[in-house]
């Protein structure tokens, strides 16, 4: 028996771990993969790596140097004594009891789930596999696609169907990338790849994209991105994939490169088009990763978005499970039994296992490596009756765009769909010293506050160091600070720190 039992090593299960080895709780931490998840692995970390290649192929060089250094960082910090590293894949027994496929068991007092997402696909899976002209069926590739040899010079071959996993794995460059999804990762490799030279088109079918940050600063964004070369249709759903019907002449395609044509068919104002591609990307959201964990052992239901349930204190919400016969809780997990109902939780909304938690990505709440984080933080505090002041309602976010993007706080026009009184501010970055020195015009900042300059409620920007600028606003608006306290600090000379203080 352990103190903690900690299921995925991303950054919020191995934070996690840490953060209770170091209060001397002894920790076991199960992951079937490398540590560093998704953020570390295929995420964030290997998109920031691009974002700073000046070519496709120094990021591809750069990319597992940079990702294994990190790796090796925090396999040194899960070595401390009270942290044990179980590298396989655990599932659950019950509350507090879970499996690996080795048949080893392990027990602890707290276990909390930190799985993570995956992509989710697209419902257009019959068209994903169509039989076209006979032609094989185009799957989706992950990881895999680092294994998928190029084809001989002058050879045809399928195009590729990828998730960020695959297009991150991809050793050539696609001459024509299409991406369907203009959300977070549909722009940060829009915006990528474009300036690495393949020729993107993006289908989203909103009406803008990055559907979480204010819509003007998100059009903005947007122009700016076609100015720079991409191509977008908005308000188109894709309907379909295929394998192109009359592919492009051999010799026209640059040796090595993944040289089949995809189509990709979609709606846009009741007419139907279609975009041929080479590597088509699916980045229309991701989804909890809760196979194979055995939750249902548990009376857990999941939610809609196939998220876990969780409290406020991130503590699983689970069904009473039937008492078999006898009276006898199922597993000896007596959930019903111990009568911990979550002041938290709704009427029928089940029981709060106060033992059992999850964090990150896998409980939908904000999708984000450092949401998961603080959660995983916030968790171990509370079962060390250590209070803490994390203000998850005020959660900033970034979009690693050329330029950036990234807000803290409810856009404009969620504001106004609240109905609650506020002022806004804007400032461009074309009237600031250090952008204009820079060369970097191109940007914005909205802050909307309480009336007369009153508390700060967010802050939307694009720009060069957009996510710094947020990042400043986000300590004003955790502290309560007002427009007023901020324009009244002072802000080094030149600086795009500035563009807040200059806010009309
Ligand atoms: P997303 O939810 O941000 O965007 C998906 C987009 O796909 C939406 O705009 C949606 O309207 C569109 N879409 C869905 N079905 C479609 C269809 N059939 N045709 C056309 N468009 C369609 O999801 P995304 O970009 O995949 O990101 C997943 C999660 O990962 C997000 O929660 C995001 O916050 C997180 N993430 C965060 C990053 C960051 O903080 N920098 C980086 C990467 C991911």
């Amino acid at each position: 028996m352990t103190d903690m039992i900690i299921i995925g090593a991303g950054p919020g299960g191995y934070k996690a771990a840490l953060h209770a080895a170091q209060h001397g709780l002894k920790v076991t931490i199960f992951e079937e993969g490398h540590v560093g998840g998704t953020c570390l692995n295929v995420g964030c970390i290997p998109t920031k790596t691009y974002v700073h290649s000046a070519s496709f192929a120094e990021a591809v060089e750069r990319q597992p140097q940079v990702v294994e250094q990190l790796r090796s960082g925090i396999e040194t910090l899960l070595s401390h004594p009270n942290i044990t590293l179980v590298r396989e894949r655990a599932s659950f027994v019950d509350a507090h009891t879970v499996e690996t496929p080795s048949g080893q068991r392990y027990s602890a007092d707290n276990i909390i789930i930190a799985t993570g997402s995956s992509t989710k696909l697209l419902n257009i899976s019959p068209s994903l596999t169509p039989p076209v002209g006979g032609r094989t069926p185009v799957p989706l590739e992950t990881s895999q696609a680092e294994t998928r040899p190029s084809p001989p010079r002058g050879e045809r071959e399928e195009g590729l169907v990828v998730d960020s996993t695959g297009l991150l794995a991809l050793k050539e460059l696609p001459r024509r990338l299409c991406i369907i999804g203009a959300g977070v990762i549909g722009m940060e490799f829009a915006s990528v790849f474009n300036r690495f030279g393949s020729e993107v088109t993006v289908v989203e079918f909103l009406k803008e994209c990055l559907p979480a940050i204010d819509s003007d600063i998100a059009k903005r964004l947007r122009k700016l991105m076609e100015k720079q070369g991409i191509k977008f249709y908005m308000g188109a759903g894709v309907k379909s994939l295929s394998p192109a019907a009359a592919p492009d002449s051999p010799d026209t395609v640059p040796d090595g490169l993944p040289s089949g044509s995809l189509s990709v068919t979609f709606e846009q104002k009741g007419k139907e088009l279609s975009v041929e591609a080479d590597v088509v990307l699916i980045a229309t959201g991701r989804k909890p990763n809760t196979e194979g964990l055995n939750l249902e052992a548990l009376g857990i239901t999941l939610e809609r978005n196939g998220a876990i349930p969780v409290n406020d204190n991130y503590e699983v919400k689970a069904h009473p499970l039937p008492l078999p016969k006898g009276g006898e809780s199922q597993e000896g997990v007596s959930i019903a039994s111990r009568g911990n109902e979550s002041p938290s939780l709704g009427e029928g909304l089940g029981v709060g296992l106060h033992s059992l938690y999850a964090i990150g990505d896998v409980n939908g709440r904000q999708m984000l490596a450092h949401a998961a984080e603080y959660q995983g933080l916030h968790v171990v505090n509370h079962i060390l009756g250590i209070e803490d002041h994390i203000r998850f309602d005020v959660m900033p976010a970034a979009i690693f765009t050329t330029p950036e993007a990234a807000c803290v706080g409810p856009s404009e026009d969620q504001l106004k769909e609240a109905a609650v009184p506020f002022e806004c501010h804007k400032a461009f970055f074309r009237a600031n010293g250090k952008a204009l020195a820079m060369g970097e015009t191109e940007g914005m900042v909205k802050l909307c506050c309480e009336p007369d300059e009153g508390r700060l409620l967010s802050c939307h920007a694009y720009g060069a160091h957009a996510a710094d600028l947020v990042q400043e606003a986000t300590a004003f608006i955790t502290l309560g600070a007002t427009l007023q306290q901020l324009r009244e600090t002072v802000h080094i000379h030149p600086t795009l720190s500035e563009v807040l203080i200059e806010v009309n």
